[in-house]
């Protein structure tokens, strides 16, 4: 008979399976418990959005955009010419945004705090720590501009400040909850692209004429990719990793002499209120980050273990975003974990830990406290029972649907890493006590049924 043809996960794609999920599990139920105690909550946006949505939020000339967002085309069955493009999202900030506008958020108690955590889709090259479909903890704090505010300028900006210190004293204290090991944290100003004043650029439009000069000097000593970014994006050629660059990047001139009196004065209260807060980090004064929607603060975080594709968490300052999507002004601060990247990196010094130490039994795929090995038609309502009374109190338990002689029951017990086996057959039926056996020991107890749910409840805690 002819073989039929498999599927596979698309490149860029995979499968998480047990036991791993558990690790996915453990790192989305802290996040959810540390980011709920800075006053966080939750929003689930949907996985498509209008593809204009990214291309204004993020900028249409980015690779995320330009290069890597996989798009669809739809329509009502009613309307076949009313086409309309979508996208799979490749990030989840401008999602919020449309939300914050949409729900007329701008009316909540300000600031809004969310976060979100879910797959997103770039087309890059898949490596380690790179996927097509890779998945983010994000987290966004929006805040309507009020016409009062203005009039306290200088109190508004050490406010701001104090806020994308807090959001970031969030994302450490999760990755030390998490024991994250060697995570280091990145900061900048990119300052803020207001339009020229009596015709002079300043801040950050002023450095960007400022640099493409200076590149332009320097262009023939550059790659293709540089060279063209000259034109379209000069800030990202300070991203570049080509070693030959590296020499030439570093002649360029720096931002920190650019920054308006305001952009300055958030940056040092920004290094001020991490001071405070005991948030250890180093200024790189190349890290613009790869969305066009930024302003003012940028950082990173990278983690160990990693490789090239080191950082595992990136955010920063949007204030404008909201009302460049319709909105009303409003003020943002935000940032996204790649959850593929901080597992890596889990799995990575967990393993370093464990060595010189003997190797752990293989984790079972499903973590079982409990097989109930029975045997005759009398025990099989027993089993049940039992079943249902353990699982009841939170004890985890493998019921086989057929009865097993005990001995293939105890092996199978074993396989699958459970701690004890309950054995229920004529004899215990009839003693009316059963039999637990602790099968990291061989030691055996009887247990009556109601001694059963209370005894396994505290054993497996
Ligand atoms: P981003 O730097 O594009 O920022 O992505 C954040 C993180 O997502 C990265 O640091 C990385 O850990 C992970 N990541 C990105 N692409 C991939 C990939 N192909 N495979 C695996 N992991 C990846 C944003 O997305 C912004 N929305 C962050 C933000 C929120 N800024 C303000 N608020």
């Amino acid at each position: 008979m002819a073989t039929k043809a498999r599927f596979q996960a698309i490149r860029g794609t995979r499968d998480l399976l047990p036991p791993d999920t558990a690790l996915w599990n453990r790192v989305e139920q802290t996040a959810r418990e540390i980011f709920g105690t800075f006053g966080f909550g939750e929003i689930r946006p949907p996985i498509f959005e209008p593809a204009g949505l990214f291309a204004r939020a993020v900028g249409g000339e980015t690779d995320i955009v330009s290069k890597e967002m996989y798009t669809l085309e739809d329509y009502e069955a009613s309307d076949l010419l009313d086409r309309t493009a979508l996208a799979l999202r490749p990030e989840a900030t401008a999602s919020v945004c449309r939300a914050y506008i949409e729900h007329n958020m701008q009316q909540w108690p300000q600031p809004v705090r969310l976060y979100y955590m879910g797959p997103m889709f770039r087309r890059e090259r898949p490596q380690k720590g790179r996927y097509r479909q890779f998945y983010q903890i994000g987290a966004e704090v929006l805040e309507a501009v009020r016409p009062e505010t203005a009039k306290d300028a200088v109190k508004e900006l050490a406010k701001d400040a104090a806020v994308d210190a807090e959001v970031i004293e969030m994302v450490m204290t999760f990755f030390s909850r998490l024991q994250l090991e060697g995570a280091q944290l990145e900061v900048n100003s990119i300052g803020h692209a207001a339009p020229p004043v009596d015709g002079k650029n300043v801040c950050r439009r002023g450095y960007v004429e400022h640099l493409r000069s200076e590149l332009a000097k320097v262009k023939d000593q550059l790659g293709a990719d540089s060279q063209r970014r000259i034109e379209t994006n000069p800030l990202r050629v300070l991203d570049s990793k080509l070693e030959h660059e590296q020499p030439i990047i570093e002649k360029l001139p720096r931002i920190a002499s650019h920054l308006c009196e305001e952009c300055k004065a958030h940056y040092a209260e920004l290094k001020r209120q991490l001071d405070l807060r005991a948030v250890p980090y180093k200024e790189n004064w190349r890290l613009v980050r790869g969305l066009d929607y930024y302003m003012r603060t940028t950082f990173e975080i990278t983690a160990r273990g990693l490789g090239s594709q080191n950082a595992v968490c990136g955010g920063g300052r949007y204030d404008g975003l909201v009302e460049l999507l319709g909105g009303p002004p409003a003020k943002g601060i935000g940032f996204a974990i790649g959850e593929d990247r901080l597992i890596l990196s889990l799995e990575e010094s967990a393993k370093a830990r464990a060595t010189g130490k003997p190797e752990s039994t293989v984790a079972s795929r499903q973590s079982i406290d409990v097989y109930i090995a029975w045997m005759g038609a009398n025990a099989c309502a027993a089993a049940i029972r039992a079943a249902r009374s353990l699982r009841a109190a939170g004890v985890s338990v493998e019921l086989p649907p057929a009865e097993q002689k005990f001995g293939k029951a105890l092996e199978r017990a074993a396989k699958l890493g459970s701690r004890f086996a309950l054995i229920l057959g004529e004899n215990e039926l009839q003693s009316g006590e059963w039999t637990l056996k602790n099968l990291a020991d061989g030691s055996q107890r009887k247990l009556t049924e109601s001694e059963l749910p209370g005894f396994l409840e505290r054993a497996t805690q």
